[in-house]
């Protein structure tokens, strides 16, 4: 059983909920904060609903200095960072990229200031395979090891990147200076997650991917077509050079992601291996044709779509090389496509308001 309590920025958030969970479940304390901007609070009565633990919960926004400061103070045995909160669609990062600038990386900035202050000296980040942008021009990367050359392609991605290099620059910086002053050096340490395609629920049928607006993702897209919210869904594009025609992704199961972060956690507080990163994602890829049976499979019946042109900045395959993750950390994915459709499906039918409403009663009487 572990010790130690961990600050999740962005966890009432899809992936930084589950992470949240996992944590709890392995033993960690948690402090979660957030501002909302995507996420609802009730996430926090769910994680207590599965797991009987809840976590702490401040809302605070990452770019307000004195916020994180006071919840340092507050919370002075927080030891390690789990980093979600950022804003994250591509589309719009091109057409407000000061804002994502200000949020993913000030946010970090203030983030990583906050931590030096009050001696936190371990960083989980979500980074995300977006950084390495057009992988397919490295015809011999791909599934897509951590030594394919980074190239994002939008400015979301050049946050992710940027962040990226922030962490090293800093977590090397802090270990100098360590050094020069005659203390343990290797505690500061970081791990780069870079994700693939998160997928599915929880299998309770009551945590999910509830998104504020309208959603930018294959997946929970399908999910809209599936109740009735969009009438088809658009293919975009099926003249790429796969089996089928349609773009290759390597869709990972939110279980699998989630705990992929504590592993990492725990390599980073065991190992002290200063900065490093790890995809996450399963090693196989899937096309839109592919995902649309998959779900079609789950939900029981044929969904409608029409394949239109391709989208602005899509590219043909993101699929990982998840080695790295299975040899250092121990790490590999356990949870099939078909489950993640599956429990996709069961949190869509159980909760048409996503957070916006009680959870189902069945659960709430178990
Ligand atoms: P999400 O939007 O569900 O979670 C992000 C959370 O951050 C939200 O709860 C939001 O309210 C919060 N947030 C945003 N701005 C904030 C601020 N200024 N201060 C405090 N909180 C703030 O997104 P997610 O899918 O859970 O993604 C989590 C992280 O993983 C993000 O950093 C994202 O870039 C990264 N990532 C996501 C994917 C994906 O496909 N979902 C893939 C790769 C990487
Ligand atoms: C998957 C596939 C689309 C919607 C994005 C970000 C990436 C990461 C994950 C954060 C693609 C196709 C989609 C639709 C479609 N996020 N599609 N019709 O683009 O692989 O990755 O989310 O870091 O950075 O770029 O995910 O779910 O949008 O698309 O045909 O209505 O589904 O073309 O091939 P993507 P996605």
């Amino acid at each position: 059983m572990v010790s130690g309590t961990v600050l999740v920025t962005g966890g009432t958030g899809y992936i930084g909920s589950f992470t949240a969970l996992a944590l709890l479940e392995a033993g960690y304390k948690v402090v979660i904060i957030d501002n909302l901007y995507n996420s609802s609070k009730e996430v926090i009565n769910r994680i207590e609903l599965i797991c009987g633990k809840k976590p702490e919960y401040v809302e605070c926004d990452i770019t307000d200095e004195k916020a994180l400061d006071a919840v340092f103070q507050t919370y002075s045995d927080i030891d390690s960072v789990i980093h979600f909160a950022a804003l994250k669609a591509v589309g719009e990062s091109g057409e407000i990229p000061l804002e994502y600038y200000r949020v993913n990386v000030y946010g970090t900035l203030c983030l990583l200031k906050a931590m030096s202050k009050h001696n936190v000296t371990n960083i989980v980040f979500s980074s995300s395979a977006t950084v390495y942008g057009d992988a397919t021009r490295f015809p011999n990367m791909i599934p897509i090891p951590e030594e394919c050359p980074l190239g994002p392609t939008n400015p979301y991605g050049n946050t992710k990147f940027t962040v990226e290099t922030m962490i090293i620059d800093h977590i090397n910086a802090e270990r100098t200076k360590a050094k020069k002053e005659g203390k343990d050096d290797k505690v500061f340490n970081g791990a780069l997650l870079r994700y693939f395609n998160p997928a599915g629920s929880h299998p309770s049928g009551i945590m999910g991917e509830d998104p504020q607006g309208v959603p930018y993702n294959l997946l929970p897209l399908l999910a809209q077509v599936a109740v009735g919210k969009r009438e088809k869904l658009l293919v975009f594009g099926d003249d790429y050079k796969s089996k089928d025609g349609t773009a290759i992704r390597d869709y990972i199961h939110i279980l699998d992601l989630s705990r992929g972060h504590l592993v990492a956690l725990n390599y980073l507080r065991e190992k002290q291996p200063g900065v490093r990163a790890w995809n996450l994602g399963t090693g196989v890829g899937s096309t839109v044709f592919e995902m649309i049976k998959a779900f079609s499979t789950a939900v029981g019946r044929d969904l409608p779509y029409e394949v239109v042109g391709r989208r602005a900045g899509d590219v043909l395959n993101l699929t990982a090389n998840a080695d790295r993750a299975n040899s250092e950390l121990g790490w590999k994915t356990e949870h099939t496509l078909e489950e993640a459709c599956a429990d996709l499906w069961r949190w869509t039918e159980n909760n048409p308001q996503g957070y916006r409403q009680e959870p189902p009663k069945a659960f709430v009487d178990a």
